[in-house]
């Protein structure tokens, strides 16, 4: 099917299941709508586009935004999405800071379907020191995006959280994970060695849907959704006090559903405390959740980053010892993002027949580092693509693809950095998708029909 008409299709079916949800059928709909007769079926099945003055028609008459009819574009049909080093170098740009000249920067593999925005950044501004004070250093206000960074020669990195500058020199390998606006800099140490990274930002759940939200709700709304990690005894409390108010449970009725004392149903409620393994079992039960969704994630991240010197990053092979293709190294990443993995490849099989495929539910970003080329292979709708990358290509994969590395000549030891981030498909998405009557999965995906017959 071609990108336009599988668009199409998807406006349609998106269209349809809105049309679903409000209980209108054809007839309603076109009458609504302004549409002629008989034309309702034909733009829910995707055999007419849907228009942009319908979609605006549909935001004024119904319930819902212009947004909620917008399907998103597939600009990777082929499973894997390819950027060229030239191209890379082609879309360089220098920005400047204070007005100099501070960063070159160059896209690399991006896509419409995951809210990664990869830059290769080179530092032009050199520093002598380490001091976060220097003024030759020039701090941004920091921004939305998640950023994980990968260090390429001698950069210092700067960040500053409450108010207090840091600086930590950094060296290739090195890796770091940090918050969104916090203030953040980068320099090199040398005149003559380059000094690069790789700014990997990305939104996760922050963008989309729930920024439109938000945004919509304001400010005093968003501040009081928020639930701080710091204080560690606070935690299991916020969720515990949203779910009594959710149900409009009391503290007298919760110590009488989970046989609590009323002073420790106040206690936990009130956060002071954190509840005991059987506690949580009981509270659980008491509000009708599961336990995990009292919990709080941790952070390991101090000051709003998490540093990972590459001196003393794990490393392992995979898939074992005996038959190893690739070793790898765990790079930054945060608890608070369980679904966010950083990982350095160095590839160890030859071919791709002596190599192993790689496959995760997360969407994949990946460049080649160091000098060599590599052999890459995957599987996607039923077709074997084999494609060799040269040092400084990037590539975007789509969940659930397998991809295998190889040397793309014996003994030639490729490196490659991946950064594997979920999209907007969190746990939540996948338990509920995966407890869907038998059929809904397709519909749900694509609706091209009336909720009844
Ligand atoms: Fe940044």
């Amino acid at each position: 099917m071609r990108a336009e008409d599988d668009f199409t299709r998807r406006a349609g079916a998106l269209l349809r299941a809105a049309a679903n949800d409000l209980k209108r059928d054809d007839e309603n709909a076109e009458r609504e709508l302004g549409l002629e007769r008989g034309s309702f079926a034909e733009f829910a099945a995707g055999t007419r586009p849907v228009t942009w003055e319908l979609m605006r028609r549909a935001a004024e008459v119904w319930p819902l935004n212009e947004r909620d009819l917008l399907p998103g574009h597939d600009d990777c049909p082929a499973g894997v999405r390819i950027t060229r080093h030239k191209e890379s170098v082609a879309s360089g740009r220098v920005l400047s800071r204070g007005g100099e000249p501070y960063y070159e920067y160059r896209d690399t593999a991006m896509s419409r379907i995951a809210s990664y925005r990869p830059e290769w950044i080179r530092m032009l501004r050199v520093v002598e020191d380490d001091d976060p004070d220097n003024p030759l250093v020039q701090w941004n206000r920091g921004h939305l995006l998640y950023q994980f960074t990968y260090f390429i020669g001698p950069v210092n990195y700067y960040y500053r959280w409450n108010g207090v500058s840091h600086c930590v020199p950094m060296d290739t390998g090195d890796s770091v994970w940090g918050l969104p606006f916090a203030p953040h800099s980068f320099t090199s140490r040398s005149a003559t060695e380059p000094a690069c990274i790789l700014a990997l930002t990305y939104g996760g759940s922050l963008l989309g849907d729930a920024q439109r939200e938000l945004a919509v709700l304001g400010n005093a709304t968003t501040r009081a959704l928020a639930v701080p990690l710091e204080g560690a005894a606070h935690r299991p409390g916020a969720m515990i006090r949203s779910f009594m108010d959710a149900g409009a449970v009391t503290v007298a009725e919760l110590a009488d559903r989970t046989g609590l004392t009323r002073e420790r149903a106040e206690e936990l409620a009130g956060g002071a405390v954190p509840p005991g393994p059987e506690e949580l079992d009981l509270l659980a039960d008491a509000l009708g959740v599961s336990v995990r969704d009292l919990l709080a994630p941790r952070t390991g991240a101090a000051d709003g980053v998490s540093v990972q010197f590459a001196r003393d990053a794990r490393s392992w092979v995979w898939p074992d010892e005996g038959a190893p293709a690739y070793r790898m190294t765990r790079l930054a990443g945060d608890p608070l993002h369980p679904h966010t993995s950083a990982l350095r490849v160095d590839v160890l099989a030859d071919g791709a027949e002596r190599s192993a495929p790689l496959t995760t539910y997360q969407h994949q970003y990946l460049y080649v580092l160091g000098a060599e080329p590599v052999t890459l292979s995957w599987e996607f709708g039923g077709r074997c693509v084999e494609e060799t990358l040269a040092p400084g290509d990037s590539a975007y994969v789509r969940p659930q693809v397998p991809v295998t590395f190889a040397a793309a000549e014996e003994g030639r030891r490729a490196q490659i950095l991946l950064l594997r981030i979920s999209g907007s498909v969190t746990p939540e998405v996948r338990y509920a998708v995966g407890t869907m009557a038998a059929g809904g999965v397709d519909r749900y995906v694509a609706e091209d029909r009336l909720w009844y017959s």
